[in-house]
C-alpha cells in the first residue's frame, strides 16, 4: 500500500464539485484516509509550489491557489502515486483523456481541478505539508 497528496483547488471547489472528484477517487479505488478544506496564503501556496520559482507561470499559480478554498487530502492504495496521477489526466486540460478528473472538471490552465503529488519525495514533504501524524487515522 502506498500514500499520495491530493488537492482539490480553488476552481473545483468553486463549481462545487468537491464530492463528484472524490466520487471519482473512490470508483477508482483510492481510499481517502484524510481530508480537509482550508485556504493558503500566498505564501503558504509559494512555499508549496517552490519547485516552480521562476517559471512563467509562478506568479500566477501562486495567485490561483491562494485565491479560494482547496480540500488536502491523503490517498491510499496500490501505487497510489502513480494511480492517481493518471486517474487526474494531463496537466492541461485541453489533452486530458477522457474519464480523467482534468477531463471532466478541468478549465483553463492553471485551472486544472487537482493536484498530485509526482514521486515518493514529493508525497512525504507535501503530506507533512499540510497534515500532522495525529490527523492521519487511516
Ligand atoms: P500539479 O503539480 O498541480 O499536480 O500539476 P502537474 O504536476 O500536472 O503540473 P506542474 O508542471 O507541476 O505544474 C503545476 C501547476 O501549475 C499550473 N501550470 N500552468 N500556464 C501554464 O503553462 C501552466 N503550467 C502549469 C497548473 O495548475 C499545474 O497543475
Ligand atoms: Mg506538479
Amino acid at each position: 500500500m502506498e500514500r499520495t497528496f491530493s488537492m482539490i483547488k480553488p476552481d473545483a471547489t468553486s463549481k462545487n464539485v468537491t464530492g463528484a472528484i472524490n466520487a471519482m477517487i473512490e470508483s477508482a479505488g483510492l481510499r481517502i484516509i484524510a481530508q480537509k478544506r482550508i485556504r493558503m496564503t500566498p505564501e503558504q501556496a509559494g512555499l508549496f509550489y517552490a519547485e516552480h520559482k521562476g517559471k512563467p507561470f509562478y506568479d500566477g499559480l501562486v495567485k490561483m491557489m491562494s485565491s479560494g478554498p482547496i480540500v488536502v487530502q491523503i490517498l491510499e492504495g496500490e501505487n497510489a502515486i502513480t494511480h492517481y496521477r493518471a486517474l487526474m489526466g494531463a496537466t492541461n486540460p485541453v489533452n486530458a483523456e477522457k474519464g480523467t478528473i482534468r477531463a471532466a472538471f478541468g478549465g483553463e490552465l492553471p485551472h486544472n481541478a487537482v493536484h498530485g503529488s509526482d514521486s515518493e519525495q514529493s508525497a512525504a514533504r507535501e503530506m507533512s505539508f499540510f497534515f500532522s501524524q495525529t490527523e492521519i487515522v487511516g
